[in-house]
């Protein structure tokens, strides 16, 4: 099947590396541009092939696949005046990779016969590093109107993610997701090291002792699953060890208690799903939990 000609309108870490792996997999580079000539140049370098070009909308219409990687801000304005421009081929799929925002807004590039998609990696991107396909067994989501989602779907797989359609209205929920992943998980690894440093037990050395808990904890859910990866107190139905948890950290780290009671709470309807739990025990919990 032939690949479609991409371009890409914004030369940063995403768009220089999508550009290198996308060329890698034949298809062909149309053109590049930025908010700099340098970064497009920078890119084509990178690349090796592609059309360096001062206008984004010259760009644009190189392309039969166009993706808008610039910063999520710029997104909108940027596609607007590509379309106010016709920049877009008619038929052209144009996409952007934010997480938190939708295809919507992209809405402008169909008055040019375009159809507007996006297409998220869940993924950091550091720095673009020529030939290294962080694309490798990742999540990508996509979304928009259907020729986009084919295509970005198409192009996910070549790069050997897993694709996944998520709904237009719910790419915030979506994002916050990811958040809840990555970012609270480093949360919640704080209120562990708060409450060992208030027993004594420095970060560092919590970092390294509770490592194993973690990486077991991880392999347990990969494997097993929620809710049957869940241990501890709670799974058992301790309420005397839960009562006590929250005694002591009342006492000894009481800005960390909200915190503990609120995930204990959401830990408690776990254990009711996995049946290691009944009804009765359940209250009994949340009730010291509250
Ligand atoms: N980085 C990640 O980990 C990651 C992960 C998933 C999704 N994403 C998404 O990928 C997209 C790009 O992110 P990134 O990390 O690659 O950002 P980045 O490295 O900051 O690159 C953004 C690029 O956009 C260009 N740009 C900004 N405003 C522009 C404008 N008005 N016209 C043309 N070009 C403009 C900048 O150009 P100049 O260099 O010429 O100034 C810059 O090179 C975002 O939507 C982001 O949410 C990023």
């Amino acid at each position: 099947m032939t690949k479609p000609a991409f371009s890409i309108i914004g030369c940063g870490t995403v768009g220089t590396c999508l550009a290198d792996l996308l060329h890698r997999l034949g298809y062909p580079a149309a053109g590049l541009a930025s908010r700099t000539r340098a970064s497009a140049e920078k890119t084509a370098a990178v690349v090796g092939a592609g059309q360096v070009f001062d206008k984004v909308e010259d760009a644009a219409l190189a392309g039969d696949m166009v993706f808008i990687t610039t910063t999520d801000d710029a997104i909108g304005p940027v596609c607007q005046d590509i379309s106010s421009k016709k920049g877009f081929k008619n038929g052209a799929v144009v996409l952007h990779c934010s997480g938190a925002l939708s295809s919507e807004l992209l809405a402008s590039a169909r008055d040019c016969g375009a159809y507007a998609g996006s297409m998220h990696p869940l993924q950091s991107f550091a720095a673009a590093k020529p030939g290294v396909n962080l694309f490798e067994g990742i999540l990508v989501s996509v979304e928009g109107d259907a020729p986009a989602r084919d295509m970005a779907r198409q192009a996910a797989e070549d790069l050997g993610a897993m694709c996944a359609q998520v709904d237009t209205n719910s790419k915030m929920l979506y994002h916050a997701a990811a958040v809840a992943a990555s970012n609270y998980l480093v949360a919640l690894l704080n209120l562990a090291f708060e409450l060992n440093q208030g027993a004594g037990i420095e970060p560092k050395e919590s970092l390294a002792g509770l490592m194993p808990l973690i990486q077991g904890t991880l392999k347990n859910i990969e494997v097993q699953g929620i809710p049957n990866a869940l241990t501890g107190p709670i799974a058992r139905g301790d309420v005397g060890i839960v009562r006590r948890h929250v005694e002591e950290i009342r006492a000894k780290t009481p800005q960390m208690l909200a915190l503990y009671q609120t995930l204990g709470a959401q830990t408690v309807d776990i254990a009711l799903a996995k049946g290691s739990i009944d009804e009765k025990r359940a209250d009994e919990l949340k009730a010291v939990l509250k």
